[in-house]
Parts: structure tokens; sequence; C-alpha cells
């Protein structure tokens, strides 16, 4: 609550600050002021902390990697910042204003973008249909997307742009619900495109997608991040992925945030070797 606005880590983190400069878009965003920031982020589920006082600040311009084992509550953060949960206490700030209460139509609206669940949106409608109705909704500000199927030729050539640049024009005009997974992911990021959010969230955006989907969906998160005006956050697990996109990681281990900083300063940090290290032992004690 009562936490500057300036203060991007918190007293947990071991690894020092990011020094500015590692890559391009990093020295851009250093001296830049926070475009997303969380303060004392928590959400309780019963007796159990999922996100822990989590205080963080990401500037435009940054592409942001957050990773940490199962369960150490990456999502629930992004659930938190999307307004799909409510928080127990603490604050979400975008570019100062306190959105901390409003629900995820808002927050949308006000430029968080968080990829959809497409089982929740229009499965029986199509690819084209459905990134339709996100240009639609980006343009007129909040629409009621049912009341707008009136086609404009306008938005039709702005949803085949976007499904060019998701490699699925040739599947236009198949039903959402019919498509492979991979495909799905891919179009989950065209909507999110469409939405033209300034906070763009990522969680796991290439689980189950065969190797060479995998590069359609990476270039797209880096020319995203060349944008100068945006932030990209995006929760990875597979390190050569972090390593080949991270202006900066953060790391989460049980709700909590326990580094942030230079990719390979908190890749090497005893703190991340650990909590990978304890995963797998974990992992191979079972039974
Ligand atoms: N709605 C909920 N009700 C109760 N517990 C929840 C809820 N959502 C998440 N949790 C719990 O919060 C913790 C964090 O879960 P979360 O899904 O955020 O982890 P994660 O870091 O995304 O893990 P993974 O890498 O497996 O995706 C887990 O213990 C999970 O069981
Ligand atoms: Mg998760």
């Amino acid at each position: 609550m009562n936490a500057p606005a300036s203060s991007a880590r918190t007293a947990a983190a071991p690894v020092p600050p990011q020094p500015a400069g590692q890559r391009g878009s990093t020295a851009a965003a250093a001296g830049a002021q926070p475009l997303l920031e969380t303060r004392e982020l928590t959400i309780r589920f019963g007796g159990h902390v999922a996100v822990n006082a989590m205080s963080c600040a990401f500037r435009p311009g940054e592409l942001t990697c957050i990773v940490g084992p199962n369960g150490a509550g990456k999502t629930t953060y992004f659930n938190l910042i999307s307004g799909q949960l409510p928080p127990t206490a603490g604050q979400i700030l975008l570019d100062g204003e306190d959105l901390t209460r409003l629900p995820v139509s808002q927050k949308t609206r006000r430029g968080i973008g968080r990829a959809f669940q497409l089982t929740s949106l229009f499965p029986q409608l199509s690819v084209l249909e459905n990134v339709r109705l996100a240009v639609q909704a980006r343009q007129q500000r909040g629409i009621d997307l049912f009341s707008m199927w009136t086609s404009h030729r306008d938005v039709r050539a702005q949803a085949l742009a976007i499904l060019e640049r998701v490699a699925l024009a040739g599947k236009q005009h198949l039903t959402v619900a019919s498509l492979p997974h991979g495909d799905q992911r891919k179009l989950e990021v065209g909507i999110l495109l469409a939405l033209q959010p300034r906070v763009f969230m990522f969680d796991e955006p290439t689980a189950g997608m065969s190797v060479d989907e995998v590069p359609v969906i990476l270039d797209l998160i880096r020319e995203i991040r060349q944008d100068r005006s945006k932030t990209v956050l995006l929760v990875e697990h597979k390190m050569d992925v972090v390593r080949s996109l991270a202006d900066r990681i953060i790391v989460l281990h049980n709700g909590t945030l326990v580094a942030d900083g230079d990719p390979a300063e908190v890749i090497a940090s005893p703190v991340v070797q650990q909590a990978y290290l304890g995963m797998a032992e974990e992992e191979g004690n079972h039974g």
C-alpha cells in the first residue's frame, strides 16, 4: 500500500538490480517510468499464499521473463494483473493509475493484454471471425461483441493481416473448436495483437506446439518487444527461450519474488539453481 512508486524490487531479491545496456531495448527501458507496477500484490487461497507481496515494476521497451518451479504462482500473478482473480491485498498500477479493483473488461480496455482462453471465447465461430471481433472490440472501445455481426472491409483486412502474422491465413474459415492445439495458441496471440494492448502477458505461449510452430510465436514476441511503448511479460519454462528473449528475469518461488535482474546473473544465481534443482529432486522422489 505505502510502497514507494519507484520500488521495483523487493528486499528479498538476492540478485542485484540489472545494469542497463545488456540489450538495446533494456538500455532504453532503464531510464523509463514504469508502465506496469504491482505493489505488495498478494492472494491467499485459504491458508495458502499463492502470490506473496509481489512488488515489481515493468518499464516500456522491456521484455521480462518470469520463471520458477511448478506452483510458484506465475499464472496466479498474471490472473491478478489481468483481473481474473481479485487480490487479497496490494495494488496494480498502469501508467500510475490504480487499476487494482477493475474487472477484466476495464483492464483490457486500458491496455492490459492477456492471451484469451479460447475455450471461453467463440469456439464455434471461424478463426477469422474471432480475430475480427477482437479488432472491432478494440476499435469500438468496449462494444458488445454480440451486436457486431456486420462486416467492415477494413476490419476484415486488419484481421486477415493479423492471421498472416500468426501463420493462420490458410485456416481463416475453420472453426476455432476444430483447430489443433498449436493453432489455437497462435490464434490466442493473434487476438492479443488485434487488441493492441500496452502490456502483453504470455503464459507459456509455445507449450504444446510442434518444433516448427515455435519460431512463429517467438519472432512475434521479438517484434512486439521492438515497440518501445509496450512492455512484455513472458512466463516460460524453456531456458533456451528465456535466454534468447529476456531483457530481465524475475524468479518466483512459493509465491515470493526471490530474484530479479540481468538474465545471465539470475540464471547463474544459487537461488535459481536451488529452486530448479529442488523441483527436479521433488519430481525424482515421487513414489
Ligand atoms: N483458484 C485457485 N484456488 C486455490 N488455489 C489456487 C488457485 N489458483 C492457483 N492456486 C494455487 O496457487 C499456487 C500457484 O499456482 P500457479 O498456477 O500460479 O503456479 P505456476 O507458477 O503458474 O505453475 P506452473 O509452472 O505449473 O504453471 C498453486 O499451489 C495452486 O494450486
Ligand atoms: Mg502456470
